[in-house]
């Protein structure tokens, strides 16, 4: 569908470069964002590295070109998704820098009338050569953010929490709000700091010069979703920021997706009662044990409710996939659940049958579950998802926490709680109310809807 759309839209000798960080819940909102402007007329390039490369072929109205990035093959399999990025800053700036110039030096030479100017660059926040050299070659660098606004403008908060030692906490202050990381518990930051993230402090303080410096900040985030934080974001960052609302409901559809998606799951899903299904899914990156996995069987299993699960390949430390069940449990589960290693994950959070998310709340899958108005079950793992997961429990109120408890009786519990008792109904309530909100946003003359205009003519100005 889009592609029809799309190719309607009439070119306006524009073209905008895009160059996505290598991950799933990055390269989604970039590849949407790619959609979005060529539907407004601009031609796109998408430069991108050799690892998690997006699919071409998806894109054929896009031209893409692939840089190396110098990870070998060890690097590219670690599952330390830091260290990767901090691999991937160092490494790829030359052949960044190479190509860049050749398009702006291409785009130069070109005869009159196919002459196409290079209006900016687009690149992730994570990305913190590009500022410095897209400003050498004159060209305008808007960041794209792929977080919640309130946790982008906070976590630069977060080396000086560390050096205060926030890390020694007494059992009593668990629950204690974090003053100044609002809404986290000082249980959250705790798990936050533990994390082996020491080498990203550093890299705050280039992520907020560097993102100063933009020519603007993107958010998929909304007024609806984020309204305080954005006010305080336009002060400290002091650039235009465009909060373009939840991009994948202009363009749906998991065509960006690195994975295949088993599409059985569909067909599946045909066959269960209205909102009866809890969806199980934790995005790209997190990794379970082989206990937690046995926990959430169980959990799944005692809840009686129907189910569909994701697990993907290479999640379970220590294991391929899911043959550490036993096979008697195994045929349990299959009596009303199905296991998955990739679901088409929007087009089962739209389908009727779906009436729940137990989710690790990744800002992707946080938006896409409110803008089809399923409720969640939070169980967050690291960085963002802490923040995400305070704002669907504590904030929103659309969603159960399990506070950490990865056990069978707490997901049993959670699940029943939010599908078949009385508390459920009113999450899911009010769910509806703020998908309404959410929706209305995105909307002809939305408040997200009308961002997105200005970003375009922003983007037109240069
Ligand atoms: C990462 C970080 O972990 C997250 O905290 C941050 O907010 C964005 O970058 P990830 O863990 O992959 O992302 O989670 P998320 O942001 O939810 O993105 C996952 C994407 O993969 C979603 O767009 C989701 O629709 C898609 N997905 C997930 C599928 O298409 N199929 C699946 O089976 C699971």
């Amino acid at each position: 569908i889009w592609i029809e759309k799309a190719s309607m839209a009439k070119s306006n000798g524009r073209r905008v470069i895009l160059f996505p960080l290598p991950l799933q819940g990055c390269i989604n909102p970039m590849i949407q964002l790619a959609k979005i402007l060529h539907s407004k007329g601009f031609s796109i390039t998408v430069i991108h590295t050799r690892f998690n490369a997006p699919k071409a072929s998806r894109h054929p109205l896009f031209t893409f070109l692939q840089i190396p990035d110098g990870l070998s093959e060890a690097e590219t399999r670690t599952s330390d998704v830091t260290l990767r990025l901090a691999l991937l800053n160092r490494r790829c700036e030359p052949a960044f820098r190479d190509c860049l110039t050749k398009l702006l030096r291409s785009a130069d030479s070109e005869t009159e009338e196919e002459k196409q100017r290079i209006s900016c660059l687009i690149d992730d926040s994570g990305w913190i050569f590009t500022q410095p050299l897209a400003q050498s070659l004159n060209l305008p660098r808007l960041v794209l953010n792929t977080y919640k606004v309130s946790f982008f403008r906070n976590h630069f908060v977060l080396p000086q929490l560390r050096r205060e030692r926030y890390l020694q906490l007494q059992d009593s202050e668990q629950d204690d709000p974090v003053e100044e990381f609002p809404p986290l518990r000082k249980k959250d930051l705790l798990r936050l700091l533990n994390e082996e993230r020491k080498v990203l402090d550093s890299y705050s303080i280039m992520i907020l010069e560097t993102t100063k410096a933009s020519s603007g900040l993107i958010f998929l985030s909304c007024e609806e979703l984020d309204q305080d934080s954005l006010s305080q974001a336009r002060q400290d960052f002091q650039v235009p920021i465009f909060a373009i609302g939840p991009s994948h409901t202009r363009f749906p559809g998991s065509s960006s997706s690195l994975l295949s998606p088993d599409e059985t799951c569909i067909p599946w899903l045909d066959k269960q009662e209205d909102k009866s299904v809890i969806y199980v899914s934790f995005g790209s990156i997190a990794t379970i044990s082989e206990t937690e996995l046995m926990e959430i069987a169980w959990g799944l299993r005692n809840s009686d409710q129907p189910f569909l699960w994701v697990v993907r390949v290479g999640s379970v430390n220590g294991t391929k996939w899911i043959e550490t069940i036993p096979e008697e449990l195994m045929e349990r589960l299959n009596e009303n659940g199905k296991i998955v290693k990739w679901a088409p994950q929007q087009d089962v959070l739209k389908h009727r049958a779906v009436g729940g998310f137990l989710t690790h709340n990744g800002w992707n899958s946080t938006v896409e579950s409110v803008c089809e108005g399923v409720p969640m079950i939070c169980l967050p793992f690291f960085w963002d998802q802490m923040l995400n997961a305070r704002f669907v429990s504590e904030i929103w109120m659309v969603g159960l926490h399990l506070e950490y408890r990865i056990e069978r009786n707490e997901i049993e519990r959670a699940i029943r709680r939010l599908l078949l008792e009385t508390e459920g109904e009113a999450i899911r309530e009010r769910m509806e109310l703020l998908k309404e909100k959410v929706g209305r946003s995105v909307k002809e003359n939305g408040l997200a809807f009308r961002s997105l205009e200005n970003l375009v003519d922003h983007i037109s100005s240069f």
